[in-house]
């Protein structure tokens, strides 16, 4: 069992091996004692996985309780938010009772603000099964739900008492969805991790524990500094400025993990056009998205990702962070202003803004 110690103002573990879920009960036993377990799961994971956990708890003496959302980012809403804490009062669910989040990042974020928000914070375990969960979401204490003015405009920094997770639920993950965790496992390699990068050129197969260790122990370094996402903790952002006018402008049509790919392909070619990526460098990180068929071309211009950029909830007064990486591995927070936004874009479109 590999195993990763997260230090931000909760310490806790992230397990990594082949068949945690049936370990589920044991595992939580050691950090949560036996109590009501309110495991929160969505419509795809619950009939594949989620009799296995449960009846794992149950061994070890926990009492299961399942709440089922619809999959997917709908599901993220302050409807689903209110629908599980009336479900957790019905129940009778106590401060010593715990939540249990059960599937990928929409899951993992609308668990972790209820277990946050509930009587004023119960204690959370999560249970990822996308990639993206695993190597991101259910590390560091985002949480968060949507509200039709925007993703994620509501939430707390809550961090979980636990992190288990079970590679083998990857098997059953669709292509696409597999695909967009490889878009921020590729980010963790150019942000700071030139051994991870280059690992990412052979097939994951074998490696994959290997990665997603890599990735969690990238997360936890940067959350252990900055939790609270004043600082470094923005380096995570990388490509996601792009991206998150790539998803608005597509009416999120385009998948989070291509508009990331998209995104860090636009930076690193704006970085290229600034004098700081070599070349060969930036090549380098094109095709290595390339070759998780991932998208590196973005299908709109610079003037319309400026213009939704600048609606970002992470602009701060007239500047916005953009992370730019100067070689792989070494990724830089540049404060840029409002006005030269839509010319870093344009640079990286190959147009001279
Ligand atoms: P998701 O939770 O919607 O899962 C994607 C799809 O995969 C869903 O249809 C789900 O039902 C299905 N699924 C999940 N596990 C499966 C499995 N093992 N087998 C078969 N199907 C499975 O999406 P996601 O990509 O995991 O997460 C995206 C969310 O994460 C977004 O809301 C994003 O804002 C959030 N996020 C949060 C953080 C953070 O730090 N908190 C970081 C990155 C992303
Ligand atoms: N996924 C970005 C962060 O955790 O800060």
């Amino acid at each position: 069992m590999r195993k990763v110690t997260v230090n931000a103002s909760l310490t806790y573990d992230v397990l990594i091996d082949k068949g945690n879920l049936d370990l589920t009960g044991k595992l939580c036993a050691k950090v949560v004692s036996p109590c009501r377990a309110a495991i929160l799961t969505d419509s795809n994971v619950a009939p594949i996985y989620a009799e296995r956990v449960e009846r794992s708890l149950a061994s070890a003496g926990f009492s299961p309780i399942r709440f089922v959302i619809d999959a997917g980012e709908q599901s993220k809403s302050a409807d689903s938010y209110l629908a599980f804490v009336t479900f957790l009062a019905q129940n009778r669910v106590t401060r010593s009772d715990c939540i249990i989040a059960l599937g990928g990042g929409v899951v993992g974020d609308l668990a972790g603000f209820c277990a946050a928000t509930y009587l004023r914070g119960i204690r959370f375990v999560q249970i990822p099964t996308t990639l993206l969960a695993m190597v991101d979401s259910s590390v560091g204490g985002k949480t968060a739900i949507d509200i039709p003015e925007g993703k994620n405009l509501v939430g707390a920094f809550y961090q979980p008492s636990l992190v288990i997770c079970d590679i083998e639920v990857l098997s059953t993950l669709p292509e696409n969805i597999f695909a967009d965790g490889c878009a921020e496992v590729i980010k963790y390699g150019i942000i700071g991790d030139r051994v991870l990068f280059d690992k990412l050129k052979k097939p994951m197969g074998d490696q994959i524990e290997d990665i997603i260790e890599s990735c969690v122990r990238n997360k936890r370094d940067i959350v252990n500094l900055d939790e609270c996402d004043t600082g470094m903790r923005q380096l995570l952002n990388l490509g996601h400025t792009p991206a998150h006018s790539i998803e608005t402008l597509s009416h999120f049509t385009i998948s989070h993990g291509s508009a990331v790919a998209m995104g860090m392909a636009l930076m690193a070619r704006a970085s290229l056009a600034m004098g700081f990526l070599q070349k060969d460098e930036c090549d380098e990180i094109t095709s290595l998205i390339e070759r998780y068929s991932l998208p590196t071309k973005c299908p709109y211009n610079a003037s319309e990702l400026a213009s939704i950029a600048l609606t970002d909830k992470k602009r701060a007064g007239g500047q916005i962070s953009l992370i730019i990486p100067y070689s792989i591995g070494d990724s830089r927070i540049c404060k840029t202003s409002v006005d030269e936004l839509e010319h870093i874009f344009a640079l990286g479109q190959g147009v001279d803004a």
